[in-house]
């Protein structure tokens, strides 16, 4: 742990050895922040005080904390149930990293998309199952970031990330035995951490955050999902096209909180005004599948001026 954590602090501010290994923590509803000393994993200096660095013990903080820190595959995978409890007074815990067990190696080189032809392979189709998995995991991660990092929003907002989180634990594990049943387990290919590259960040906001992962990303996943659920049943694999098919359904109410919150945050969604939330150098094109999951979309909530732009970006510009 005191390894990760002396990884996040020096890769996310760049801070020399000379300070020791030091984390920002940033008071909820303060404009000041404290510098901490990181004498050890669990205690720290604020101002001059012992004072823990980690959210206490026993709330749903700590929890999410230690889901995204975790280096055991297992307490990735399959966390304990989180507890009722919040922190008070919510503070910032700011998590530049996910801590990844052993067993996941990062990929290195691009990787070609499997051909829905391809997926009659059983190798090729756990492939394209190992990837959605590892995105779940990402997804129910950054939820995690998201309860950390944005202490200040309004309570149901957290609570629903911590819904959403839960949710996408339970397609962790519903992809995660359906690989074990194909012959190849979580772990057993390598992964790439693209949604931690892309979407948290020191200063990002929440609605940087709801416009990036759930509008974009999880709106995304409404077409891919659809798409993937007709290759993986045309490929002869009715279990995966039923989990595939079940997850894309429960993503609906994913993209739906996230366009609800940007709503709450900023006004009407419209899509410029998302568009320029995006990360470089994503690009609307990257958010969303061929074909474009009309039918998901609408009940989503996505307005019909956003569908026309989104489906109409890169005709002209790209
Ligand atoms: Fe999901
Ligand atoms: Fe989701």
């Amino acid at each position: 742990m005191k390894g990760l954590l002396e990884g996040l602090a020096v890769r996310t501010f760049g801070l020399g050895s000379a300070f020791g290994s030091m984390l920002f923590f940033f008071s909820a509803g303060a404009s000041a922040f404290f510098v901490m000393t990181l004498l050890n994993p669990l205690r720290s200096m604020v101002n001059g005080e012992m004072s823990e660095l980690l959210p206490p013990e026993g709330t749903v903080e700590r929890w999410a904390w230690d889901f995204v820190s975790t280096t055991v595959l297992e307490s990735k995978l399959a966390p304990p149930f989180p507890p009722s409890k919040w922190a008070a007074p919510a503070g910032r815990w700011l998590l530049t990293q996910p801590g990844r067990p052993v067993e996941l190696v990062q990929r290195t080189e691009r990787k070609k998309a499997a051909k829905p032809g391809a997926l009659k392979d059983t190798a090729k189709r756990a492939e394209v199952l190992h990837t959605f998995l590892h995105h779940e995991l990402q997804a129910a991660e950054l939820m995690a970031w998201a309860i950390l990092a944005f202490p200040e929003t309004p309570e149901p907002f957290r609570r629903g990330l911590l819904g959403i989180l839960r949710d996408e634990l339970r397609h962790m594990g519903l992809y995660r035995a359906h690989l074990e049943t194909l012959g190849h387990p979580f772990g057993s290919m390598p992964i790439k951490d693209w949604f931690w590259e892309r979407v948290p960040g020191a200063s990002v906001t929440p609605l940087q955050f709801v416009a990036r992962l759930g509008v974009g990303f999880e709106g995304g996943n409404l077409d891919h999902g659809a798409r993937f659920t007709g290759f993986f049943a045309a490929a002869g694999d009715a279990r995966a096209a039923e989990i595939q098919g079940q997850i894309t359904e429960e993503e609906v109410a994913h993209a739906a909180f996230a366009l609800h919150w940007f709503r709450n945050f900023a006004g009407e969604i419209e899509f410029e005004k998302w568009r320029v939330m995006l990360p470089e150098p994503i690009s609307p094109s990257m958010t969303r599948g061929k074909p474009i999951n009309l039918e998901a979309r609408r009940r989503a909530g996505f307005p019909e001026a956003f569908l026309a732009a989104l489906a109409a970006w890169g005709t002209q510009d790209e």
